[in-house]
Order: structure tokens, then C-alpha cells, then sequence
């Protein structure tokens, strides 16, 4: 097949009107496009790619027996092609709108929905170069991309079918945007939470003050049934002093303002200031051991690997970093055990949408049937039958404190 304009083969392939979005460089990709096939649609190379990838033999018999869907369509193949440079090339993933990418139509070939995955699976030689030229260990590459299969399956459990819908989270992997080490994951950011830390070098204590015009509620927190305080304190500083809102470390605010003298305090995390954003991907429970050692790992990895990258702190915002959990499950729970080693901060999120979602499956759920198999649903389910929220919360950790993970370093 010739390359045919865009508009001709979205209509040919029934491709809804959203496709539109994929015209942009549509005429480059096909005068490059490899005849007869891009090398990524044999079998050789995509069963090399599975192995290398790290999928289970279940999944490469599903993208290998998934594979002569695309390779029998001309249409496709080019398709593809497209979509792999777009993801790779031009304009590259981090700077498309892969939001706005539409789903293939089922009536295009039966495992529709694993279409962008072979178009992922196309770029693992550009990631395993970047890897190469930062040395950064095989054991990451994989641990880090085993987040495809984890979603290939998310999708199968939500869906039913093998496939792919969370395109946008999985830029970080393939961009060398997010490494997994152990079983955290790390993400190149800015901080982007309105607090600011300030370390006593000489007794080690840390000290968050909320940022301007943070307003708080009477339980030091910033959203959920108490009514909003005025504003207490605002933030600043002068030569003497800087002064604001206090947060304790069990994530909410004091009532009194402090002013931390000059002389003893130096700032150590600013609004704006590169971090590492922290995510726990599922798969396995995360043990406070597991954290500590990804944490130290961390620690060597990324200076050495990224020595230009000065980030300040890891940081993380999420429905686990509730810190109602600490009443609300057991002392041997891993989310509470978690949270007690981190420096926690309240967020204005109380709707505990994603709280019911990545505990429950679906956002929406009816207390009266909704599964009490753990002891996370059931504490999730008797707070909301008491009238509760759930909120999501914030968690900073700083470097030089993880040599004390495992003490509950800013509790002490
Ligand atoms: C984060 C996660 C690994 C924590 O799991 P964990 O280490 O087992 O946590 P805990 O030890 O505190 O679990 C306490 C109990 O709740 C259960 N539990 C934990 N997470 C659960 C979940 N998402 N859904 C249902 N039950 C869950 C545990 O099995 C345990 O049950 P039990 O006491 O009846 O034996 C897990 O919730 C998960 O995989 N979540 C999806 C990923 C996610 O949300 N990441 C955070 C986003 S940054």
C-alpha cells in the first residue's frame, strides 16, 4: 500500500472524528515509513522486545498472537508507524496531547485496544539508549517498564479485554520521566505543594509553614465538614526571622503562628524547588522495609546517574497519606507504618473519589454491598457510614533524613 492521505485511511478504518489529532505529520512518517514493515511489527523483534520488557509469558502470547491483527492491515501498519514517531520522534510523547488521542474501533482489528501498546513496545530501543547513556541499571529499565503490564492488566480487570487506556501516566516510563527502584517509583518534578520546610541544622528538626494565604479549618486541615478559620499567619520572612502557620509532622496545622529565627533555621524546600515525586505502584504491598531500601537506593542512584538534577526532597500527594489511616487501621498496616516515617501535610482534595477508586475499583460505591473483604474496606466503609470524608494528603522525606527511616524521624 502507498501512503494515502490521512483523511482517506481514518475514514477507510472507521476511525471516529477525534482522530483528527493524529494528522499532524502524518505526510513525514509515511515518506520514512520502512518497506515492507517497521522491523518493531515482526515477530522475532516484538518476541525479543517481550522478553526484554519483562512480560509475562501470558501477555507475549497475547501481543505475538495479537500481532498478524496489525501486520494483515497496510492500513495499520502505517498507522502505527505514525503513532510510534509521534510517541518518539515527532513531536515526542512528552510534548503531544495523548489525552486526546482517540480508541481505535473494535471493527478495526479484535485486540483494538492493544494498539497503542505495540506502539509503546516500538520505542524500547530509545529508552534502553537513555538508559545506556545515564548507566542506569538494567534492574530499573524493567522494574520501571513492568508499570506497562500492570496497566495492560488494569485495563483487562476494568474492560475485560487486553489493552491499553492509560497513555498519559505512562510518558514518565518511556520518556526516562519516572525510574522504579525497588518498589517505589520517582518522578522528576518541582514541588508543587504550598509549603515551606525549614531544617535546625543544629538539632536536625524539620518545621513546615504553610504558605500565603493557606487557609485552614478548625482540625488543621484545609478541606472536609469543620468551618474555615481566618487567616492566621501569613507567610515571610525578613533578616530576623521567618514566620508563618506551623504544620505538625502528623499532617495538619497548629493554631499559633511561629517565627523561626534566622540565625538557627535554613530553608530546605520551597514551592518550585526540583524534587522527586513519590508513586507506589499496585502489584504487591509496600513494606516499610521495601520503602526504606528504595529510598537509600535512591539516595546513590540518582546523584550519580542525574548529578546535574538538585533535588530537594521527595515528596508525594495521594489518598494513602490520609492521616485518619493512623486511627482507622491497625499499627501493623504498611499505609500507617508509612506514614508515621514521613513529614505528613494536609491537601484541599476531601472528596475521596480516589480513595474509593484504587480501593474499590470504581469511584462511586454503595456502602451497603460494597466488598468488606480487607480491613482497608472496612475502615473506609464504617468512616463514611459514620459521616466522614476521606481527603487526600501530602508527604514530604528529606534525603538526609532517610538514614533514620524506620525511627519515625520527624515524630521524635
Ligand atoms: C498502596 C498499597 C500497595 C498498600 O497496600 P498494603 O501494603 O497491603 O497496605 P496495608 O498493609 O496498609 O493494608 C492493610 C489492609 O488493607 C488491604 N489493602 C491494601 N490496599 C488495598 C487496596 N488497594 N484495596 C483493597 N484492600 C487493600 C491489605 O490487604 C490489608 O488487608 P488485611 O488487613 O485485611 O489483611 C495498595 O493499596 C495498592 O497497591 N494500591 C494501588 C496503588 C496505589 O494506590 N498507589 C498509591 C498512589 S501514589
Amino acid at each position: 500500500m502507498t501512503a494515502r492521505p490521512f483523511e482517506a485511511l481514518a475514514t477507510g478504518l472507521g476511525l471516529p472524528p477525534a482522530a483528527s489529532v493524529w494528522a499532524a505529520g502524518w505526510e513525514a512518517s509515511q515518506a520514512c515509513f520502512p518497506d515492507p514493515l517497521p522491523g518493531f511489527l515482526t515477530t522475532a523483534e516484538l518476541a525479543a522486545t517481550c522478553r526484554r520488557i519483562g512480560f509475562s509469558t501470558e501477555l507475549r502470547d497475547v501481543v505475538l498472537g495479537a500481532l498478524p491483527e496489525v501486520t494483515s492491515d497496510p492500513r495499520l501498519c502505517r498507522l502505527l508507524w505514525h503513532l510510534y514517531r509521534r510517541l518518539f520522534v515527532e513531536p515526542g510523547m512528552l510534548k503531544d496531547d495523548l489525552a486526546a488521542w482517540p480508541a481505535l474501533p473494535l471493527a478495526a482489528m479484535p485486540h483494538a485496544d492493544l494498539f497503542p501498546a505495540f506502539a509503546y513496545l516500538a520505542g524500547l530501543p530509545q529508552i534502553e539508549a537513555r538508559y545506556r547513556e545515564r548507566s542506569l541499571p538494567r534492574e530499573v529499565l524493567v522494574d520501571t517498564l513492568s508499570d506497562l503490564e500492570l496497566w495492560i492488566r488494569e485495563h483487562r480487570a476494568k474492560t475485560g479485554r487486553w489493552g491499553l487506556s492509560n497513555l498519559r501516566w505512562l510518558t514518565n516510563h518511556f520518556s526516562g520521566n519516572l525510574l522504579r527502584i525497588g518498589r517505589l517509583q520517582f518522578q522528576f518534578a518541582t514541588s508543587r505543594y504550598p509549603y515551606h520546610a525549614w531544617r535546625q541544622p543544629g538539632t536536625g528538626r524539620v518545621q513546615l509553614l504553610a504558605d500565603t494565604d493557606l487557609r485552614f479549618s478548625a482540625d488543621g486541615l484545609r478541606a472536609g465538614s469543620a468551618p474555615e478559620l481566618p487567616l492566621a499567619a501569613p507567610y515571610r520572612r525578613d533578616a530576623v526571622a521567618v514566620y508563618g502557620l506551623p504544620i505538625a509532622p502528623r499532617g495538619h496545622s497548629l493554631p499559633e503562628p511561629v517565627a523561626l529565627p534566622m540565625a538557627e533555621w535554613t530553608g530546605c524546600l520551597e514551592p518550585g524547588d526540583p524534587v522527586l515525586n513519590l508513586h507506589i505502584p499496585a502489584g504487591s504491598p509496600m513494606a516499610v522495609e521495601a520503602c526504606g531500601e528504595s529510598f537509600r537506593k535512591a539516595g546513590k542512584l540518582f546523584p550519580k546517574c542525574f548529578p546535574e538534577y538538585a533535588s530537594r526532597a521527595y515528596v508525594c500527594g495521594s489518598w494513602l497519606l490520609d492521616p485518619q489511616f493512623e486511627g482507622a487501621l491497625g499499627p501493623e498496616s504498611n499505609i500507617v507504618r508509612f506514614l508515621r516515617e514521613v513529614y505528613l501535610f494536609p491537601l484541599a482534595d476531601a472528596s475521596g473519589r480516589q480513595t474509593v477508586e484504587r480501593v474499590f475499583g470504581t469511584p462511586e460505591i454503595d456502602l451497603a454491598t460494597a466488598p468488606r473483604d480487607t480491613s482497608l474496606r472496612r475502615a473506609i466503609i464504617a468512616h463514611l457510614e459514620r459521616g466522614g470524608v476521606w481527603r487526600a494528603g501530602g508527604c514530604v522525606l528529606f534525603p538526609e533524613d532517610v538514614a533514620g527511616w524506620g525511627t519515625q524521624v520527624y515524630r521524635r
